[in-house]
C-alpha cells in the first residue's frame, strides 16, 4: 500500500548560538534548556504535523553554526524542501550573516530540490537587548522571498506556528508528488554525525 504520508526535509542554518538547537528541540516537545553544548556537525529529528487531514513528516535538520563547519552545509543541506535560516535578535552580526548562508545554499546540491524559505528572528524574549529590529527582519524576508517569523525558544513564541506554517505550505507546494519521488529524496540523506546535546542546571 503506498504511504499517504508526505516526508519533507527541513535544514536549519544561523550563526552558532542564535538558537537553533533550542527552536528545534522546542519543536520536538522539549523544555528550554538554558544551557546547550555547541552543536558539532549535524543531526536531524522527526516532528510528525497535519494539515487538511494529510499526515506531514518533517525532518528537521541542525547543523552546526560555527564558521569552521560552513563547508559541510551543502552535503547535509541535499534534497532539502524548506530552509529555516534563523538569526538572533541581539546579534547585528548573526543578522547581517543570513544573505552569505542562503548563497552557501543556493551553490550546494539543495539548490534544486529548496523551495521554500523560512527567516527566524529568534531571542524575542530578550525585547531589551534587541538591535534588529522587526522592519529589518521583514525587509530581508522579503528580499530572500521568506515568511518571517519572531519566535522565542526560551518561552516557546510561535515555535508551535513555524511548524503549523511549514507543514501547510509543504502540503500546497509539494503535497501532489508522487510518494515515489518522497522515498527517493529522503533515502539519499548523508549519516547524521552524534551530536552533543547536554544541559546543566548549576
Ligand atoms: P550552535 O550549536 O553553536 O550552532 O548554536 P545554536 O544556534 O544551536 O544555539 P543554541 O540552541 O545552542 O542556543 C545558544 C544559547 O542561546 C543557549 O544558551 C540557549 O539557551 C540560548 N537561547 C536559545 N534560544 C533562546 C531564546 O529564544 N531566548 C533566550 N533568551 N535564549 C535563547
Amino acid at each position: 500500500m503506498v504511504s499517504n504520508r508526505l516526508k519533507v526535509k527541513v535544514v536549519t542554518l544561523g550563526n552558532s548560538g542564535v538558537g537553533k538547537t533550542s527552536i528545534i528541540l522546542r519543536m520536538d516537545g522539549h523544555a528550554f534548556v538554558p544551557k546547550i553544548d555547541v552543536s558539532v556537525g549535524a543531526s536531524f529529528i522527526i516532528v510528525r504535523s497535519k494539515h487538511n487531514e494529510r499526515d506531514v513528516m518533517l525532518e528537521i535538520w541542525d547543523t552546526a553554526g560555527q564558521e569552521r563547519f560552513r563547508s559541510i552545509i551543502p552535503a547535509y543541506s541535499r534534497n532539502a524542501r524548506v530552509a529555516m535560516l534563523v538569526y538572533d535578535i541581539t546579534s547585528l552580526d548573526s543578522y547581517n550573516e543570513i544573505p552569505a548562508l542562503l548563497r552557501t545554499l543556493q551553490r550546494g546540491p539543495s539548490s534544486d530540490t529548496l523551495q521554500l524559505f523560512f527567516l527566524i528572528a529568534n531571542k524575542v524574549d530578550l525585547q531589551h537587548a534587541r538591535v534588529v529590529s522587526r522592519e529589518m527582519g521583514e525587509k530581508l524576508a522579503n528580499e530572500i522571498g521568506a515568511v518571517y517569523f519572531e519566535t522565542s525558544a526560551k518561552d516557546g513564541t510561535e515555535i508551535h506556528n513555524v511548524v503549523s506554517k511549514i507543514t501547510e505550505l509543504a502540503v500546497q507546494t509539494f503535497g501532489k508528488e508522487d510518494p515515489g519521488l518522497q522515498n527517493l529524496i529522503l533515502k539519499e540523506d548523508p549519516n547524521p554525525e552524534k551530536k552533543k546535546r547536554s544541559c546543566c542546571n548549576t
